[in-house]
């Protein structure tokens, strides 16, 4: 995979998101409206993902989120659980190389709760590796839910106020300092494939002044020219954060 392709260029965006979260949605119906079984579906989804980082990289973008297997996921079959798992620690030994080439860091948010300590020592391990890179963030989102995380920094408040470590009130800045990635800026644009209008617990206090994009898209076909398309949708957007201008139409 390219990462520049000189016969597939990008549109010229007057401003590109900072921080794009993405719920990559629809692999299971890709995978059967094809006759295939949904893990299939989600063989096919890493192409996309690495098309995707390649558009990000592209144009600028200097954070993407990528919800790779949700803290509800669990309900699925034992099959599909199994597939997922395996498949993240496959993807992120194979692509590795790449995506250091790529100049990409790997940042992995979760609960670990829950999460196979082999996926888990795989994400460490790629962190560790991709630490010092300085081109686009890539937050893996696996075994994550957003009323966790901020459950989580909620008890890691309580604790240290019991330890007499909290110092005034609760603010914001305080609050995310807690969260599973502290540094981890607010998301400029939400992006959906597959035709689902739903956050899915995805990001809740991150995406509190988002941008929501759904497309139609299964996952698996999107490329860097779906993410490019949902940049333009954005543009179009006139983002106030509760602020007003009086422009009366004469
Ligand atoms: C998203 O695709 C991938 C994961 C949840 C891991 P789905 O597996 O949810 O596919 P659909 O939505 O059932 O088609
Ligand atoms: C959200 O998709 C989770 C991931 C993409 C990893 P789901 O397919 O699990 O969400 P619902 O069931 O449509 O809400
Ligand atoms: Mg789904």
């Amino acid at each position: 995979m390219k990462l520049y392709d000189p016969a597939r260029k990008p549109p010229k965006f007057t401003e590109v998101p900072n921080h794009i979260a993405i719920v990559m949605d629809g692999n299971g119906r890709w995978a059967n409206q094809r006759g295939l079984k949904r893990t299939e579906g989600h063989r096919a989804g890493e192409l996309a993902l690495l098309e995707v980082v390649a558009g990000a990289i592209e144009v600028g973008v200097k954070q993407l989120t990528a919800f790779a297997f949700s803290t509800e996921n669990w309900k699925r079959s034992p099959e599909e659980v199994k597939f997922l798992m395996n498949y993240n620690i496959e993807t992120l030994r194979a692509r590795r190389d790449l995506l250091m080439e790529w100049g990409v860091k790997i940042r992995w948010t979760g609960q670990e709760k829950k999460l196979w300590p082999s996926v888990l020592s795989e994400l460490r391990e790629t962190e560790k590796l991709t630490a010092k890179n300085k081109g686009l963030t890539l937050n893996m989102a696996v075994n994550y839910g957003g009323r966790q995380e901020i459950l989580d920094a909620a008890q890691a408040l309580v604790d240290k106020a019991t330890a007499g470590e909290l110092v005034g009130k609760v603010t914001e800045a305080k609050f995310a300092k807690e969260l599973y990635l502290p540094n981890m800026p607010d998301v400029d644009l939400f992006l959906r494939s597959s035709g689902e209008m739903r956050l899915s617990n995805f990001l809740l206090w991150e995406s509190s002044y988002a941008e929501m994009v759904f497309l139609d898209k299964l996952w698996p076909d999107f490329t860097r020219e779906t993410l490019w398309e949902a940049i333009s949708i954005m543009q179009g957007r006139d983002r106030r954060f509760g602020s007003a201008e009086d422009r009366p139409i004469n």
